[in-house]
């Protein structure tokens, strides 16, 4: 089918109470977006005519979509007056003569697992799974082989409860039968609710052809409760994960490993156990040890970790970052920092050495400062550098030092301690040993 043939509804107006969270349900993030950017995402490569319904915090679920998608629209509910999934539909108006019906808590699905709803062709098209538990799912009322309606849980008499087939919520509907039936939608059931399952009893009273659609809960569960959260997170880290290890990442335990969507590897990289790489993070040709957390990072021929904290816009190439050590919108071209230091706003150049406990302090409890390091400079432990501050090529600085010069010259060493002293057996004196 082609896209000018399809159109896209997604419900993301419920209020979605179960989650228990201030946030609409449909914001919750999966993998570092929003469950619904992931929908809206795989609808793109099947339509061009997106509909996203929006009620509860609509304000909120408008700005973040529209910071992702510019052609989407937005048709908000009349939750009030006419609730639930039948009232979401009340407003749309597709352009297309296929209707594909998405829930706005399903991050799952993919283009490809909505396909046979595409090949399918029948009025309503609805999809269907079997589950040992069915809690919380409408079910599916089958006799002589045909869907006959749909029973939301809330309505079921024990024997509809006891079926375990159940409406995975997304459908195919032909246009006409949205234009005919939604109108007709009473609220007389348990929720007072308009159902958008009622349109299948609907139609079938009037002998139009339903098609059940068997599907994989692994595409089409729907996020609930912050455990559903969770369980989702779980098979999408495992799909990112594995497309990496496919492309040529090395994974150690990549159950450990948490990796949002956005970011990007090049080359042959490995990641180690318990690392988390978030945002717009690009990894080439690297390694990233146990237990380091890469936010909006660029990170190209280097070594990180274990236990190393790069922050938003920092870039190192042909560096070394060794353990305990922080990054932040820093960029670090042939560096070696292999312990224990804070690095922020900063600017390092080829050769130079960080020496354990560097610091650079570049916030005066009002503004940020830069700290430019050139080349080849060697900067001992436990040094401070106090921004806004430029160390030229070739400078070396004594451990302990704090360095509080604007400029700092080639060939300079810099070196600031109080002299050491030396009291001859005061231990033995203090403790009285002797
Ligand atoms: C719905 C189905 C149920 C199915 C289940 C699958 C109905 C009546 N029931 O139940 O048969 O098994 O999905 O996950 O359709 N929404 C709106 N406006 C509203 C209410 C909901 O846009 O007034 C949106 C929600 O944001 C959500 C989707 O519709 O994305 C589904 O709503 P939800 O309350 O989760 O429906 P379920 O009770 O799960
Ligand atoms: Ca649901």
């Amino acid at each position: 089918m082609k896209k000018e043939d399809i159109s896209i509804v997604i419900l993301a107006a419920g209020k979605g109470s179960r989650m228990k969270s201030p946030k609409a349900k449909v914001l919750h993030s999966i993998s570092g977006k929003p469950m619904l950017y992931h929908i809206i995402k795989a609808s793109k490569e099947l339509s061009n005519d997106i509909s996203v319904v929006v009620a509860h915090q609509k304000e909120a679920v408008i700005e973040q979509m529209s910071a992702f998608f510019d052609d989407i629209n937005f048709v908000v509910q009349d939750a009030e007056n006419f609730p639930g999934t039948g009232g979401a539909m009340m407003g749309v108006n597709p352009k297309n003569e296929k209707v594909l019906v998405l829930n706005g808590d399903m991050p799952l699905i993919t283009p490809n697992a909505l396909q046979g709803f595409l090949d399918t062709n029948a009025d309503v098209i609805m999809s269907i799974f079997d589950l040992e538990n069915p809690s919380g799912y409408g079910r599916v009322i089958i006799q002589e082989d045909e869907v006959q309606y749909i029973v939301e849980q809330k309505d079921a008499n024990e024997a509809e409860l006891k079926t375990t087939t159940v409406n995975a919520g997304i459908y195919a509907f032909s246009k006409a039968v949205i234009e005919k039936y939604i109108p007709q939608l009473s609220n007389d059931n348990a929720q007072s609710e308009y159902y958008l399952t009622d349109v299948v009893a609907m139609a079938k009273a009037d002998n139009l052809h339903i098609a059940p659609l068997l599907v994989d809960e692994e595409y089409f569960k729907g996020v609930n409760s912050k455990k559903d959260l969770s369980d989702s997170e779980i098979i999408m880290q495992d799909r990112i994960k594995t497309k990496w290890m496919e492309a040529g990442v090395i994974m150690q335990l990549p159950s450990t490993i948490y990796i949002e969507e956005s970011v990007a590897f090049e080359g042959e990289c490995i990641v180690e156990n318990g690392c988390r790489i978030t945002g717009e993070t690009l990894i080439h040709n690297s390694h990233i040890k146990s237990s380091s957390v890469v936010e909006d990072s660029i990170v190209k021929n280097s070594d990180v970790g274990p236990l190393a904290h790069l922050r938003p816009a920092t870039f190192i190439e042909d560096t070394h970052i060794g353990n305990f050590v922080e990054v932040k919108k820093s960029s670090l071209k042939g560096v070696k920092a292999g312990h224990l230091s804070y690095i922020g706003d900063a600017q390092v150049d080829e050769g130079t050495n960080i020496g354990a406990g560097t610091i650079t302090c570049n916030y005066d409890g009002i503004k940020k400062y830069k700290t430019i390091i050139g080349k080849n400079v060697f900067i001992g432990s436990d040094t401070q550098l106090v921004a806004p501050v430029t160390i030229k090529d070739d400078v070396m600085i004594a451990a302990g030092t704090t360095v509080t010069s604007g400029v700092i010259e080639s060939g300079n060493l810099v070196l600031s301690r109080t002299k050491m002293r030396l009291i001859k057996d005061f231990y033995y004196k203090f403790f009285k040993k002797q």
